[in-house]
């Protein structure tokens, strides 16, 4: 992937090419292309503001910005936006009514990692995140301490994260729902109440297991990644999903590349399908095929009726969003029909992702 640079491209990649006046342009190498990919919401809301996403952590990232940095600021816009339902402020709620947010970020050159879980109160749950990569000594905080800690670095706690949207989606569920729902897991239909209302239009389908990924390479191939949720809607309070987790929503090896999930976060956590993707990279697997084995092995796994369609396959969503060392990409998921969303020289677009199933 290695090319000549232009001095354009170079001004870009955040160089100062005036440092270093007699070099003559075409010995100056770039490592790779720099790009961001994220989910399809990473090219999709804007909070009110200019940029998406993807476009954000591209610019920064290429304006000399630190990797992770850049895609924590990105995925902020969409966390912030209470538009997107499924991520940060306005995420829909737990089964009692309260927004519990889940979040990890890896940096590849760092080597460093961080993750928050069932946090309430702070909108911006990949900042705290970060936060525990670069503060502490440790990888996941949770609950309440993931609050102490927020609040102990600055963040503002808020009584409420929920919007009108989201609380008025949450009262509509709980007045269908069987009260005896948790005791009885035949009949309690949690996901299904919740695909039905999405159905008929209290929220965007694709946010009952919502979620935005975000991973990018710089111009110096440094490698990182952020995920970031609320998780599944109306979840049994204190449930924790993929997302946080690493290896499963996230997992980056700088030398290797990048993966992040979106989708039912069970399933994945089963086989920790991340590091599963990355390790794929490892072996000399295209982004595309790596993506597509993890699903494979989700699918080797989904064995209970409940969770199969009348073809025997997994009924529900998981997409996988795999960036290698070398700038190379793609989206995978079950079905046809999801897209990923990315940014690079040649500006931000939506792309398709590779369904297993055709
Ligand atoms: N993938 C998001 C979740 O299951 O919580």
């Amino acid at each position: 992937m290695a090319k000549e640079l232009s001095r354009r491209e170079f001004m870009g990649a955040g160089v100062a090419l005036a440092a270093m006046p007699h070099v003559p342009e075409i010995w100056i190498k770039r490592a790779v292309n720099p790009v961001v990919i994220a989910s399809g919401n990473g090219h999709q809301f804007r909070n009110g503001g200019e940029e998406t996403c993807v476009q954000t952590a591209f610019r920064l990232m290429t304006s000399g910005e630190d990797v992770l940095e850049s895609l924590v600021a990105g995925v902020n816009i969409v966390e912030s936006d209470p538009a997107d339902t499924s991520v940060g402020y306005g995420g829909l709620p737990n089964a009692d009514g309260v927004v519990q947010l889940d979040s990890c970020c890896m940096h590849g050159p760092k080597k460093w990692a961080g993750g928050v879980a069932c946090l309430e109160g702070i909108r911006n749950p990949s900042k705290v995140a970060l936060m525990v990569a670069s503060e502490t000594d440790h990888h996941l905080l949770v609950g309440k301490g993931a609050q102490e800690f927020a609040r102990a670095m600055g963040f503002k706690i808020e009584d409420d994260l929920n919007t009108e949207k989201s609380r008025a989606a949450w009262l509509e569920w709980k007045r269908r729902m069987d009260p005896s729902h948790y005791l009885d897991p035949a009949k309690r239909g949690g996901s299904e109440t919740a695909e039905r209302m999405a159905d008929e239009g209290w929220f965007d389908p694709h946010h009952v297991w919502g979620t935005i990924n975000c991973n990018g390479i710089n111009a110096k191939g440094e490698v990182a990644g952020v995920t970031t949720t609320s998780g599944l809607a109306f979840k049994i309070p204190g449930r924790v999903g993929d997302s946080p987790i690493l290896g499963a929503g996230l997992y980056v090896d700088q030398s290797v590349g990048a993966a992040g999930s979106t989708g039912r976060g069970e399933a994945n956590l089963y086989g920790l399908c991340s590091f599963l993707v990355v390790e794929e990279l490892r072996r000399g697997k295209h982004p595309k095929d790596a993506g597509l084995e993890a699903l494979r092995r989700v699918a080797a796994n989904t064995i209970e009726k409940r969770l199969l369609d009348e073809n025997g396959r997994p009924n529900f969503g998981l997409n996988f969003y795999v960036l290698d060392a070398r700038g190379r990409h793609a989206g995978v998921a079950f079905r046809p029909g999801s897209r990923y969303a990315v940014c690079d020289e040649g500006g931000a677009r939506l792309e398709t992702c590779e369904p297993l199933y055709v």
